[in-house]
């Protein structure tokens, strides 16, 4: 019966149209904003080699499955895990893996969009020529001038979220698809046309070799709040937490957009190029922001500011700086869009679902709220940045990021992954792949079995401090 099942809210026009959807999804702050700078705080080429091999042994594997949970339940994650779980004969308590993914999505959603009004600030920041021959430390102190100023972070996460919330209100065709499909590929154009400036700084082999040449020593000892390095193995919780969050999984965003996946595309293919995309996204963000760190003497590890202090620079100071330098903070803005209606597609799909809410209802209820717990990250910035606002030495902001990114989504897609490959029966799973019993099949199966949730298990439970090596 599961090949006659449909979404209630529409189909994607077919195999492309997901793809640019997923990867717009994808592909967004985490890629040009996050992963540069936590590479740059966990000590570079090791984080990186972490980080890729997370996305492949574990991203890949859990994207395929949560995609395909998505598509044979079409529905919202909570009613597709409650349908599954149902079909399947497993407890029903799995549903509540879609709630902790809608409450994820909401969560992160609320801190995603303070940074990108960072982005749709620096749109007219640049194309007012700011920056035309500014130097590092006016570029910095432009930076620390927009985030110590709480009223204009919130102009700005205001308007992001507005946007995000009609663009979500009109749906899954009109809205979501049309968005992705010239905008990444002009995204990735301009991150090209960047490293070309990057090639041209003498520090461009330094960034690169920061970048990919692994030094485990930097990954495993960091300094402490006294300065003193020491052994830690966070590190690895965070690149795979970043796979996840670059990847957008463990929370429903892309079960549900696999939901809307027509029956005949191929979801092994389609997961791959996904992946593969939103990866050299990261890495040639990457090459073109850490060479200008170095030619500029900063420091890599300066946190979330990082590209709105280094990519400044550039447009500063070559030809057209202006116009390229706004047209790439738009481009960033939007590819911060399209990853910001799939936090909180599953929230509004359930509404509609299970509330009888109308789109536009549902997806002003769950903006609000989400806009108004943006305001905490905000403060993290400036009034509540001080020590006495901490807890465990984290702001609200990073607090959120923490528990979003690093432990939501890696248990999020431990569970999926614990669904799929446990408790679904194995030829559910090779009906709805569309696979033989061959290679591909037997090698997803066992990534997913054993080698997703162990690692994850490990990882996880090392970070946190309940297992030591
Ligand atoms: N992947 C997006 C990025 O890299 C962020 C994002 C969108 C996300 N949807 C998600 C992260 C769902 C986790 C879960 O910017």
């Amino acid at each position: 019966m599961a090949e006659r099942r449909e979404s209630i809210h529409g189909q994607w026009s077919g195999r492309w149209a997901f793809i640019l959807a997923a990867t717009g999804s994808a592909v967004g702050l985490g890629n040009i904003w996050k992963f540069p700078y936590i590479t740059g705080e966990n000590g570079g080429g090791a984080f990186v080699l972490v980080y890729l091999l997370c996305i492949a042994i574990i991203g890949i594997p859990i994207m395929i499955a949560e995609v395909m949970l998505g598509r044979r339940g079409r529905r919202s994650p909570i009613n597709t895990m409650r349908h599954l779980a149902r079909e399947e004969q497993a407890s029903q308590l799995w549903q509540y893996l879609g709630w902790a993914g809608v409450v994820a999505g909401f969560l992160i959603l609320s801190y995603y969009a303070v940074i990108a009004g960072w982005a749709v600030a620096y749109i007219f920041r640049t194309a007012s020529g700011s920056f035309t021959g500014a130097t590092a430390d006016g570029v910095a102190s432009i930076f620390s001038d927009l985030v110590s100023d709480p009223e204009r972070l919130l102009a700005w996460h205001t308007i992001f979220m507005v946007c995000t919330m009609v663009v979500v209100a009109r749906g899954v065709r009109s809205g979501l698809e049309k968005a992705v499909r010239y905008l990444m590929p002009a995204l990735f154009v301009l991150l090209l046309v960047l490293v070309g400036y990057a090639m041209n700084t003498d520090a461009f082999v330094a960034g690169a070799a920061f970048l990919l040449t692994p030094d485990f020593h930097a990954l495993f000892y960091q300094s402490n709040a006294q300065g003193v390095a020491e052994l830690t193995a966070e590190p690895l919780l965070i690149a795979l937490g970043h796979a996840f969050f670059t990847l957008s999984l463990g929370m429903g965003a892309i079960m549900v957009y696999g939901s809307y996946l027509p029956r005949q595309a191929s979801i092994v293919k389609t997961s791959v190029v996904i992946a593969l995309m939103d990866t050299l996204v990261a890495l040639l963000a990457g090459l073109a922001i850490f060479p200008i760190v170095f030619a500029n003497g900063l420091e890599p590890g300066s946190g979330p500011g990082l590209i709105f202090q280094t990519l400044p620079i550039a447009f500063g100071h070559m030809p057209g700086g202006a116009f390229f330098g706004s047209l790439f903070f738009i481009l960033l803005a939007f590819a911060a869009l399209s990853s910001a209606i799939s936090l909180i597609e599953p929230a509004v799909a359930w509404l509609v679902e299970n509330h009888g809410f109308t789109r536009i209802y549902a997806t002003v209820w769950i903006g609000l709220l989400s806009w108004l717990l943006g305001v905490g990250s905000i403060f993290s910035f400036n009034i509540w940045s001080g020590e006495e606002y901490q807890l465990f030495g984290k702001t609200f902001f990073d607090l959120l990021d923490y528990l979003t990114a690093n432990i939501m989504l890696p248990l999020g897609g431990l569970l999926i992954a614990i669904f799929a490959a446990w408790q679904m029966r194995r030829s559910s799973c090779r009906d709805e792949l569309g696979l033989t019993d061959g290679l591909v099949f037997k090698g997803w199966y066992f990534l997913i079995r054993y080698v997703s949730p162990v690692a994850v298990t490990i990882v996880f439970l090392n970070a946190i401090g309940l297992l030591t090596f």
